[in-house]
């Protein structure tokens, strides 16, 4: 598929970078890293941060590619022709590697849960069988190293056919069942027995709780949830047509994301308190909590399934991106190097990957700074590389992309009005920059 060939539909696009978007980040990660940081304080600060800067970024990524119509590295290039500005491109190559060999672990226990829901393994346990079911699921080197295979080898094959055929069709479908199905979770769990206590944990700031880890780490999950400083939306936009709005598709992606994080947080954490679990026990807090809610509901294995089903296609979707730009940026639109290089880079991700899959069992007690290989490789793709490619593109855009120009390319097939994209520009030259620096360095001297 060539680098000028256009999404199939209007709304394709969209479809596409909300796919990229949802996806582990806010279902899976916002929880838990919440529930480490104290619930609401964490919350609110990750708002803030989407608003101020994830949205801006987002635009911003989506200008780039738009304007340059080209893959991520060479979308620079063409902007910024005899610099070295498309090092930001190959930074998030780089990134996105590392983000799909950990991701695809959690991949891979979706998939676990879902054979097990299917076959029946999981109907009838109580909340503390099912922790300890999971537990000695995901320490089986053979079994989690499999399922991640499985999950990379569905990413391999979808990426290597192109990028409409491959991901549109499904997303049409898939996207509005997750957000109905979490919808009916969330009821069931804000009617459990103590889910009051709950509902207080995440939307009522302590700020008493607030480090400037926390910061960091609501920064880095802003960026992580939106799929912004790798570069990924500089190559999706770069397939769009150009009358398509792209204030108008940034903000409902930022729109429906806060949303599903919010949903996210709802089903969770009064659950966590109804059945007395521990809001901060990390990457495992869904796979232990959600069962056990869905058993609390009639036809409640049926409905885990198909929820199971959903979110494997939510984290598949965002599996897409991570391949997508580093495949587009290798081989510029040619077909066959296109399933060469989906195959030798996704293969190459899987085996970087097995350290993170062995985390939860044989090198559970390897361990650097008190983190897990998983938790380190989540650590320096999420707080680290993530923030340091935004930091370089609100450089790169007032830098060398012409403010006339910039306005010319947002307002196509939209009705930005002047004032707004002030209010946006100022975001991104000033705020941006100089909040994500001041984070980083707090979180150095702190
Ligand atoms: N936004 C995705 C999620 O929340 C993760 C992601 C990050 C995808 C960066 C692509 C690029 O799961």
């Amino acid at each position: 598929m060539s680098q000028q060939e256009q999404w199939s539909s209007k709304i394709g696009f969209i479809l596409a970078a909300a796919g990229s978007a949802i996806g582990l980040g806010a279902i899976w990660k916002f929880p838990y890293i919440a529930g480490e940081n104290g619930g609401g304080a964490f919350f609110i600060t990750f708002i803030a941060f989407t608003i101020l800067l994830g949205l801006p970024l987002l635009l911003a990524e989506f200008s780039i590619g738009r304007t340059a119509q080209n893959n991520a590295v060479d979308s620079y290039r063409t902007i910024a022709k005899g610099t070295k500005w498309h090092y930001v491109g190959i930074l998030g190559m780089v990134t996105s590697f590392i983000l799909l060999s950990f991701y695809s672990v959690v991949g891979g226990w979706i998939v676990i849960y879902l054979l097990k829901t299917v076959t029946g393994g999981m109907s009838g346990l109580s909340s503390a069988q099912y922790g300890e079911v999971f537990g000695q699921t995901i320490s089986n080197p053979l079994l989690s190293i499999s399922v991640q295979f499985l999950f990379i080898l569905i990413t391999i094959l979808v990426v290597s056919r192109g990028v409409q055929k491959g991901i549109e069709k499904a997303s049409r479908i898939m996207m509005p069942a997750l957000f109905v199905l979490f919808l009916i979770l969330v009821v069931r769990s804000l009617t459990l027995e103590g889910a009051g206590e709950g509902i207080v944990f995440l939307l009522q700031p302590d700020f008493s709780k607030i480090t400037s880890q926390t910061v960091l780490e609501a920064m880095g999950q802003s960026f992580f949830t939106l799929s912004v400083g790798v570069s990924v939306m500089v190559t999706y936009s770069s397939y769009l047509p150009k009358n398509q709005s792209l204030p108008k598709a940034a903000s409902s992606i930022v729109g429906i994301n806060i949303l599903i994080v919010l949903l996210a947080g709802l089903a969770i954490f009064p659950a966590v308190f109804s059945f007395g679990l521990e809001p901060g026990s990390g990457p495992v807090l869904l796979f232990n909590v959600l069962p056990t809610v869905f058993s609390q509901m009639p036809l409640g294995m049926g409905f885990f399934a198909a929820f199971l089903l959903l979110f494997l296609f939510a984290a598949l979707t965002s599996a897409f991106s991570m391949l997508e730009i580093i495949v587009s940026a290798l081989s510029k639109g040619n077909e066959r190097l296109r399933q060469k290089y989906a195959w030798i880079i996704g293969l190459s991700i899987f085996i970087t990957g097995i350290p993170s899959a062995l985390s939860f069992g044989v090198l559970g007690d390897v361990t650097l700074w008190d983190k897990t290989i998983f938790d380190l490789a989540d650590y320096a793709v999420s707080n680290i590389l993530m923030p340091t490619g935004a930091l370089l593109i609100s450089i790169f855009v007032p830098l060398k992309m012409k403010k006339s120009d910039l306005y010319e390319e947002l307002k196509r097939g939209s009705t930005l009005k002047k004032a707004v994209f002030n209010v946006w520009y100022s975001l991104i030259r000033y705020v941006a920059p100089i909040l994500i620096i001041a984070v980083m360095i707090d979180v150095i001297t702190g």
